[in-house]
C-alpha cells in the first residue's frame, strides 16, 4: 500500500425507486414519507446526477470508497435491491464500506432482510475481525476494515422512529464496542476514520434529527481518540471539530450524492476524496471537494480543506 491512502466519501444518495409498494406497506410514517418524497425529494435526489458523481470518482482511482448512509426512501422492500443493485456500480463489497442511515432502517417491514441485503458492504475484514469489541451489537456493528495505514469503523446509528422524527441513536453496548475497538486500532498506529450518518457530536442537528446518545459518543471520542470522523443525514458540508485525549478531531460532514438542484440551503451534490498521510508522528488529512457548480456543469474541484489532525 502507498504512503498516500484516498478514501472516496458519498452518501444520502437516497435514489432507490419507490417500486412494488403494496398497502401492507402503508403506515402512517411511510405513507407521510412517500407524500414527502412526491412533494420533493424526488425532484432533488436524481440518479442521473450519482452516477455522473461516481463516474468521476471512479476515475480518480481511490482505494476505497465510503457510503454513510440513506441509500433508500421510505425503506420498502424493493429499495433495499435496488441500493444493493447501486452498490454493485460503485465497486465490490472489499471496496466499499457502508452504515446505514435513518431512510435505510426506516419503519417496519415485515421479515424482509431490509439492509442485510447488503451485509457484505458492513462487515469486518479478516484484520477487523481480529479486533476486540467489533461486531458486538444484533446487527453487527462496529465494524473495521483496513486499506493500508488506515482503520475504517462502521459505526450504524439508525434506528426505526416515529413520523416526522429523524433521531438516530448508538446505543450502549454499541458504544462500549465502540470504545474498545478505537483503543485496539490506536495500539495498531492506524489512522482510525469512524464512519456513521448522523452528526457525531451534541448541536449538529435539530433535536428531532440528532443522536440522542449524540453526548455519550462524544465521550467515547474524547477518551479513546480518532482521527477523523466522517458522516452524512444534514445533506451539508460540515466541517466540525470534538475533543480527543490530545487533540481536536475533525468531524467532516457531506452534502447529498445526488442532489440535481438546491434545495432549500442544501447545495448540490458532491463528493469527497479523503487523503491520509503519516507526517512524521502525526497524520497529515486532505479533503477535496468535487462536483457540478451547476446543474448541468461538469464535475469539477469544489474546495480543499487541510485538517489539523493530531495522532489522538
Ligand atoms: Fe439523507
Ligand atoms: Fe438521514
Amino acid at each position: 500500500m502507498p504512503n498516500s491512502i484516498i478514501i472516496a466519501h458519498i452518501s444520502d444518495v437516497h435514489i432507490t425507486p419507490l417500486a412494488g409498494l403494496a398497502p401492507r406497506h402503508l403506515n402512517i410514517k411511510r405513507t407521510l414519507g412517500l407524500m414527502n418524497w412526491h412533494r420533493g425529494r424526488k425532484h432533488v435526489h436524481r440518479a442521473e446526477v450519482a452516477d455522473r458523481l461516481v463516474a468521476d470518482m471512479l476515475a480518480t482511482r481511490p482505494h476505497h470508497v465510503a457510503v454513510t448512509g440513506d441509500l433508500c426512501n421510505i425503506g420498502l422492500p424493493g429499495e433495499y435491491a435496488a441500493a444493493r443493485d447501486w452498490l454493485g456500480r460503485v465497486g465490490p463489497p472489499e471496496m466499499v464500506s457502508v452504515v446505514p442511515g435513518n431512510h435505510d432502517i426506516y419503519t417496519r417491514i415485515g421479515g424482509h432482510p431490509g439492509v442485510g441485503l447488503w451485509r457484505e458492504y458492513m462487515t469486518s475484514d479478516e484484520f477487523g475481525a481480529g479486533i476486540p469489541g467489533v461486531a458486538e451489537t444484533d446487527m453487527g456493528f462496529p465494524y473495521v476494515r483496513r486499506i493500508g495505514s488506515v482503520a475504517l469503523v462502521g459505526v450504524n446509528s439508525a434506528v426505526e422512529t416515529r413520523p416526522f422524527v429523524a433521531s438516530g441513536c448508538v446505543g450502549r453496548q454499541q458504544l462500549a464496542a465502540l470504545a474498545r475497538v478505537l483503543g485496539a486500532l490506536r495500539a495498531q498506529g492506524l489512522a482510525r476514520i469512524v464512519l456513521i450518518h448522523h452528526p457525531p457530536l451534541p448541536g449538529l442537528a435539530p433535536k428531532s434529527r440528532a443522536l440522542t446518545d449524540a453526548a455519550a459518543l462524544a465521550d467515547v471520542l474524547a477518551q479513546s481518540g480518532a482521527e477523523l470522523v466522517l458522516h452524512g443525514h444534514n445533506h451539508r458540508d460540515m466541517v466540525n471539530h470534538g475533543d480527543g485525549p490530545v487533540g481536536r478531531i475533525p468531524v467532516v460532514g457531506i452534502a447529498s450524492g445526488s442532489a440535481g438542484r438546491r434545495h432549500k440551503d442544501e447545495p448540490l451534490g458532491r463528493y469527497n476524496l479523503v487523503r491520509v498521510r503519516r507526517v512524521d508522528e502525526d497524520w497529515s488529512i486532505e479533503i477535496t471537494g468535487r462536483g457540478s457548480k451547476t446543474p448541468d456543469g461538469p464535475v469539477v474541484d469544489l474546495d480543499r480543506h487541510v485538517l489539523d489532525a493530531q495522532s489522538t
